[in-house]
């Protein structure tokens, strides 16, 4: 299989940007996305793992061998009395997974209905919505290590997961490429429902249910993102742009004196979560263009491609909003996507 060289990246990233892959490739198997790597190694070429495109940005045209990792297949493994291991190939686009549990009465992923992109990205920045996050489900991945070219399993505490992120964001960067992914799910009749985040609730009040099941959350899960957030197919974004600051006690105090209407959670840690949404739409910017880059009318966090921006544009209003942020509060915004 030969990789086919000055491919455009336009329609596999989310951000709609125009870069190109001085190589690309789709790997459809392991023996073909061994092969690749085998490849990118003897051309001297760098490597760069793609997913659904939903949580980068492109800065620049990939000099190396892009693969769109398209190993597919969900497998459903009785675990205990009441639990099934669900093992999905790492190309399964995640709301399909969503989908088959719902399909199968299983419950534990239904808060992270409709969340863009595939499976084998999910664990790298340990996704989370509405209250859950993958790691309160996860049981092991095996990824293929880039460097001795075999498989190995990581299990949970191997990951360490954290608030959007993970080894594969850190040491592990690079090195290895996911190539399945397994949870651990329970079957609906025993599971307990996670309603914490206070949105679910009051939609499934709207909705006029009563006692909800897996998926009247998973409904409510749905209207609420399509409320607020962009639809990646018609408006070019990769979701959340940062992540939500973390800061500690003192400056929270030092904060709150100043804007004691500052929304906030508070961490096991001890340390305390700000909604960075709320931080850019104090700084004014909520809906603001600038050239053919905005902030979401709806979702301050959310940056949007308006229409052929470039990566630059997107960058440049990123970059006027973190120091606008930091100006006002003292904090500094940390990107969520990955900009690469
Ligand atoms: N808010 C504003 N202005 C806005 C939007 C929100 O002031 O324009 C304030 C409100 O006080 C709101 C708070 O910010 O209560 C939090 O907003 P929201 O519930 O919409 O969530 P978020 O903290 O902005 C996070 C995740 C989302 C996830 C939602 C729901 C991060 C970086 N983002 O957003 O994940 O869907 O919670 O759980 O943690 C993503 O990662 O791409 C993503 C969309």
């Amino acid at each position: 299989m030969k990789p086919i060289e000055n491919y455009s990246l336009r329609n596999l990233n989310t951000f709609g940007l125009n870069a190109s892959a001085r190589y690309y490739a789709s790997a459809e198997s392991l023996d073909e996305l061994r092969e690749l790597v085998e490849w990118a190694k003897k051309h001297r070429l760098p490597l760069l793992p793609l997913g659904g495109g939903s949580n980068i940005l492109l800065k620049d045209d990939y000099p190396g061998l892009v693969i769109a990792i398209n190993l597919g297949g969900i497998e459903s493994l009785p675990f205990g009395e009441n639990k099934r291991i669900l093992r999905a190939g790492a190309g399964v686009e995640w709301h399909d997974l969503v989908l088959f549990a719902l399909k199968n009465e299983l419950g534990g992923i239904e808060n992270l209905s409709l969340i863009p992109g595939k499976t084998g990205a999910a664990p790298i920045q340990n996704i989370g919505a509405y209250g859950v996050e993958l790691k309160d489900v996860f049981y092991e991945l095996e990824a293929l290590d880039t460097l001795q070219n075999e498989i190995l399993h990581f299990n949970a505490r191997d990951c360490r997961f954290a608030y959007r992120d993970s080894y594969f964001k850190n040491e592990g960067k690079g090195r290895y490429i996911i190539t399945s992914v397994s949870l651990k799910l329970t079957a609906a009749r025993d599971y307990k429902l996670n309603l914490s985040y206070g949105g679910i609730r009051q939609k499934l009040d709207e909705m006029g249910v009563g006692e909800a099941g897996i998926r009247d959350v998973s409904d409510a899960v749905i209207r609420i993102r399509k409320e607020k957030l962009p639809d990646p197919s018609v408006t070019g974004n990769a979701g959340s742009f940062f992540k939500n600051p973390e800061i500690t006690k003192p400056e929270f105090e030092r904060l709150l004196a100043a804007h004691p209407d500052i929304p906030h959670f508070r961490l096991d840690s001890g340390r305390i979560k700000i909604p960075a949404a709320w931080l850019i739409d104090r700084c004014g910017w909520k809906g603001r263009k600038v050239g053919r880059a905005a902030t979401h009318h709806r979702q301050a966090l959310v940056l949007v491609n308006t229409g052929g921006a470039d990566a630059e544009e997107i960058l440049y209003l990123a970059e006027m909003i973190r120091k606008d942020v930091e100006k006002k509060f003292g904090i500094a915004l940390t990107p969520e996507v990955n900009i690469i």
